[in-house]
């Protein structure tokens, strides 16, 4: 078989060959996948032959916007529709419950299938031209390393496949994160681009691929806050503290006690010499500081018994920026 190789201008052609039953290779944003008709057994077939892939391993399913998405799933969860919502087109595929119009071949027996809404102009425009939705697996060789442009894809696959479209180089360039809503707890089954804190601050929770939850923080946590309206950093050491306030005019040290008052004649403000004292006077030390000087160092309370709150709150005024 001979492989043409050309650009988007072969979209149309793509289109008509899906229909008839064959399979193309296309970009998407991640890799490029080889696809087929995800309602055509026989098509299907060829995508396992061309890649030698072994039929136990499930196609995940792509197509243009989420209402194609009750003809290939049932019983999708609201979350389906929120994940979309905030990351389709994208690369993250759900596993839903299949209905019963996608072969068995598309998810190798399984009662679930991935679905996935590609950000790439030439693979929305091959689906929506085709009218059909395409089970596609990466377009590599099964085994070999995924294909980011159209001719990692001609040294694997011609002779093999008919057409491949070439549209550059995937913009991310590894797989789709793989999340199963079918659980109780949605879990991740591949890590890719979107994360597991992404997921869970959209969706509540979240397990990732280690097993480990994922919860989201209160949602008003992911805005900045606690910012005060001058450089603001945090120190480990009374002597990074000090270091800081030497090179910096007009500085200012915040801390425990103890930990300023090795700070000689600088300027500091004793926030006490316990939790619950340190955060009652924790706001008032940042807004007098921020009135009177121009730079504000807070000791790091990271590994600190106790104070788990306070730096959390300081993690967020000092964006993290810790000497
Ligand atoms: O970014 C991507 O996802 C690319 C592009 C082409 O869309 N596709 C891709 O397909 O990486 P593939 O076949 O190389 O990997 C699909 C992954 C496999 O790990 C497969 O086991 C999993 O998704 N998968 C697909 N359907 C599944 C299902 N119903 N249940 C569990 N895992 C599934
Ligand atoms: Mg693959």
């Amino acid at each position: 078989m001979d492989t043409i190789l050309g650009g988007p201008e072969l979209i149309d052609y793509g289109a008509s060959l899906i229909k008839k039953g064959e399979i193309v290779a296309f970009p998407t944003e991640t890799v490029y996948g080889l696809g087929a008709s995800a309602y055509n057994e026989d098509a299907v077939k060829k995508i396992f032959i061309a890649k030698g892939r072994p039929q136990d391993n499930p196609l995940i399913v792509h197509i243009s916007s989420p209402i194609d998405a009750a003809e290939i799933a049932i019983g999708i969860p609201d979350e389906a529709y929120v994940l979309w919502e905030i990351f389709s087109p994208g690369p993250l595929t759900l596993v839903l419950n299949k209905s019963n119009n996608i072969p068995d071949i598309v998810t190798a027996g399984y009662k679930t299938v991935g679905l996935r809404i590609p950000n790439n102009e030439i693979a929305l425009s091959l689906i929506n031209k085709s009218g059909l939705s395409l089970a596609a697996p990466s377009a590599n060789i099964s085994g070999r390393v995924s294909p980011t442009e159209a001719m990692h894809v001609y040294k694997d696959l011609h002779g093999r496949i008919p057409l491949i479209i070439d549209g550059g180089q995937c913009t991310i360039g590894i797989e789709s994160t793989v999340l199963d809503l079918t659980k109780n707890i949605p879990i991740i089954l591949r890590p890719g681009f979107i994360t597991p804190e992404q997921i869970a601050e959209s969706i509540g929770k979240v397990i990732n691929h280690k097993g480990e939850i994922i919860k989201a923080e209160s949602p008003g946590m992911k805005y900045s806050h606690y910012m005060p309206n001058c450089p603001c950093v945090s120190a480990v050491t009374t002597d990074s503290a000090c270091e800081l306030y030497d090179k910096n005019k007009n500085a200012i040290i915040l801390g425990t006690n103890s930990f300023v008052e090795s700070c000689g004649s600088r300027a500091v403000f004793r926030l006490g010499d316990n939790p619950s004292d340190c955060m009652k006077n924790i706001f008032k030390a940042l807004r007098d500081s921020e009135e009177l000087y121009s730079f504000i160092i807070i000791e790091s309370f990271r590994d600190k018994h106790g104070y788990f709150a306070l730096h959390n709150r300081l993690s967020k005024a000092t964006k993290g920026i810790t000497y």
